[in-house]
């Protein structure tokens, strides 16, 4: 609900349990307040204080500006920044009205939250101006009237007759006066989003990517909590981006030690030229506050991002069981090979083959011929039309890797257009794992990606597409664009990519489509709009996929996380784990398998037939139940455990990372059950109470070597 009171100018937002009041000041747009709901009146006396003392003449203070910008007397960190045409960059935002609609628009040429209805959301759109120069600003905030999320983006006009540069586009939201910590996840490549927590102190602490992607190395994602918040308690005050480019986000701390946290575009690598007439809009942001903890904050995040980002057949469907053959053979595969393995996928109840890397132009290494699409003969005799058939003949969907977005200098793409990379003049052309990027800001590259995709899924029978991209930006620029405005080159990338993706998406609907950036390296809102799910990271170990996926989970959903069982030693670290708990930890995500299932041990392929056949029975809980993680591996010793929730049926998953003899039985108590209602695992041998199993709780295995996991199975009386 959006509520405006005319006397005394103040915007009520309010979501099922939060409130963000906006008001107009001396015509200044600032921020009251953000937390937890406020009721509908009640709340004038209290505000006006704040009000006073935020007069907007007082030339040393902080006010709560919504949009900060270089302002009389404003000293923190900016949300717009501009250089206006005489070179200055003061920017005197004023209040010119308002307007409550139903519903919410989309976002021209980027994703966005949406509604499916004009009566499950209402959006304010706030005008603001600077008369001197003509820069104009229309804010959008959304209010779900069953999600917890405000949704908020702007767009800036040039309504003067001079051109200005935009240099910084934000959106900023303040937090009361506190004591903080600040939660991100911070990776690097096989070791994406592990949750890291440091105190906020009084200044700036930031994270960015730069990258030309939201990266390995930072998530567009920071949680601002108060010390002592736990999994169940504490106030978290979070953001992310719908954006799967360059980005920073961070959180300032002034002297009035309320801290402003801000999430946009990285300025680093963004300048926009905006001519009398030019709009620019920004990617969305999207805010929570979660009064209960971390689950809170996911519980909030997850069904909004499956429901509301997440588009698609695909979005409410169960996902199938697949089989790649990446790790299996890498790229020394042929048509019996791939046969072989596949067979037995399908005698274990696998329900969709993935043909990785390696199947185009002469690729037999990673050294060529990204950009040639085109099936190798040689390698594949009768083409990706015969090996699919043959894979639906095992009753198995079959499914490509692309990796559209590159081309490699040893290809006949790059021989016939060797200007369609990025680049620039003069200088070396950064080759990372021999390839290059191509120039997505350019109509005819995104044209000819459309075309080359789209005619291989035309060929065959093609049920699913991993779309792969494995390299960030070096010299990151267009040879098309003049010199002013070369720094556009990387968000012009992401809009073109966004409209091939837009376009290929909707033209192969029935299309699983999952994304990947050398694993996990583009997992985010943006690419999520348009494929439900994302590999998670080339680190299939079951201990450290514990921590990947506990770290992504804080705000992605399990629906949205590929989770594979490899082999043993695992190739990223050599470690070896069960097969068991290989499959227990895959089952946290959507469950694959990633090895030679040819050459396993009968007993494994049983075990591995046995989890199929779980996960087949249980997935819609897994994939769209409620995720609740009951302990954190970063801290325990490395134990982990999490839970499952939807109607009668609660699953478990607990990991011991390394025993201890004769140790103190640990235990671990699930959450959110019926303290009334009797649950049982029948298969373990419990009955038990919801208020036992929440207060007493399951005992952790405390024998059968490192990295044991055990997963119950509750149905609930
Ligand atoms: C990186 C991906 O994460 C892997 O799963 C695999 O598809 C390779 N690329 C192929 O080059």
């Amino acid at each position: 609900m959006i509520q405006y009171n005319e006397s005394n100018m103040l915007f009520h937002l309010q979501g099922p349990t939060y409130s963000y009041l906006l008001g107009v000041k001396n015509d200044v747009l600032m921020q009251y307040y953000w937390g937890g709901r406020l009721p509908s009146d009640a709340v004038e006396g209290l505000l006006e204080l704040r009000g006073e003392a935020a007069s907007f003449d007082t030339a040393h203070s902080r006010h709560p500006l919504v949009v900060p910008t270089q302002e009389k007397g404003y000293f923190g960190q900016r949300a717009l920044c501009v250089v206006n045409p005489e070179g200055d960059d003061v920017l005197s935002l004023r209040y010119q009205g308002y307007r409550i609609l139903s519903g919410k628009k989309p976002l021209c040429g980027l994703p966005a939250s949406y509604v499916e209805n004009e009566t499950e959301a209402d959006t304010l759109e706030i005008d603001l101006k600077d008369e001197l120069t003509g820069v104009a600003v229309t804010l959008s905030f959304t209010v779900f009237h069953a999600y917890d999320v405000l949704a908020r983006s702007m767009q800036v006009k040039n309504e003067g007759d001079k051109p200005f540069k935009l240099t910084d586009v934000q959106s900023a939201m303040r937090l009361p006066a506190d004591k903080y910590e600040i939660i991100h996840l911070k990776g690097a490549w096989a070791r994406e989003r592990q949750a890291r927590r440091v105190a906020l102190g009084e200044g700036t602490y930031a994270i960015k990517s730069r990258r030309g992607a939201s990266g390995h190395e930072n998530n567009p994602f920071m949680a601002i909590v108060k010390p002592h918040t736990t999994e169940d308690q504490g106030d978290v005050y979070a953001m992310t981006h719908v954006y799967s480019g360059s980005f920073s986000a961070g959180v300032d701390v002034g002297i009035d030690n309320e801290p402003t946290m801000m999430i946009g575009m990285c300025s680093d690598v963004f300048n926009w030229d905006m001519a009398p007439g030019a709009v620019f809009q920004s990617p969305e942001a999207l805010f929570v506050y979660a009064p209960d903890g971390l689950n809170g904050l996911s519980h909030r995040m997850h069904p909004f991002v499956r429901q509301r980002i997440c588009r698609g057949k695909w979005r409410d469907l169960p996902r199938p069981i697949l089989v790649n053959n990446w790790e299996a053979t890498y790229f020394g595969f042929n048509y019996d090979k791939l046969i072989a393995i596949a067979k037995r996928g399908a005698e274990i109840g696998c329900e969709l083959f993935v043909l990785d890397d390696g199947w185009f132009g002469k690729r037999d290494s990673d050294n060529c011929s990204l950009g040639d699409w085109v099936v190798n003969e040689g390698k594949l005799d009768g083409g990706i039309k015969r090996i699919a058939e043959s894979i639906n003949e095992l009753a198995m969907q079959f499914g490509l890797w692309f990796e559209p977005e590159m081309v490699s200098p040893d290809s006949d793409l790059y021989r016939a257009h060797p200007d369609w990379c990025l680049h620039v003049d003069g200088r070396d052309r950064t080759e990372c794992r021999n390839q290059l990027i191509l120039d997505m800001s350019r109509k005819e590259v995104q044209d000819y990606i459309i075309e080359i995709v789209s005619g291989v899924l035309r060929s065959a029978p093609i049920s699913y597409v991993k779309w792969d991209m494995n390299r960030n930006m070096a010299e990151g620029f267009s040879c098309m664009l003049p010199a002013q405005q070369r720094m556009e080159t990387q968000h012009r990338y992401m809009l073109g990519l966004y409209r091939v993706l837009e376009e290929i998406t909707s033209a192969f609907p029935e299309v699983l489509f999952e994304s990947c950036s050398g694993g996990g390296g583009r997992f985010d809102c943006g690419m999520l709009y348009y494929m439900p799910q994302t590999w998670t990271s080339d680190d299939t170990d079951a201990r450290e996929r514990t921590r990947i996926q506990y770290g992504t989970s804080l705000i992605y959903p399990c629906s949205a996380m590929g989770a594979h069982v490899s082999a043993v030693p695992n190739h990223q670290t050599g470690r070896i784990a069960s097969f068991q708990t290989r499959c227990d930890v895959a089952m946290g995500g959507n469950f694959g398998f990633e090895l030679d299932l040819s050459k396993q041990t009968e007993e494994d392929l049983a075990t591995a037939k046995k989890a199929v056949e779980m996960v087949k029975k249980l997935r819609t809980v897994m994939q769209q139940g409620e995720y609740t993680r009951l302990l954190n591996p970063f801290e325990n010793e490395g134990r982990a455990a999490w839970q499952f929730t939807r109607e009668n049926t609660v699953i478990v998953c607990v990991y011991v990372d390394h025993q201890q003899p004769n140790p103190q039985p640990h235990r671990v108590k699930l959450a959110g059950l019926d303290p009334e209602a009797v649950y049982t695992d029948a298969e373990n041998g419990i009955s038990a109470s919801g208020a036992a199993l929440m207060n007493l709780g399951l005992i952790m295995p405390s024998y059968g070597g490192d990295f044991a996991t055990k997963v119950y199975v509750f149905e609930k009386k």
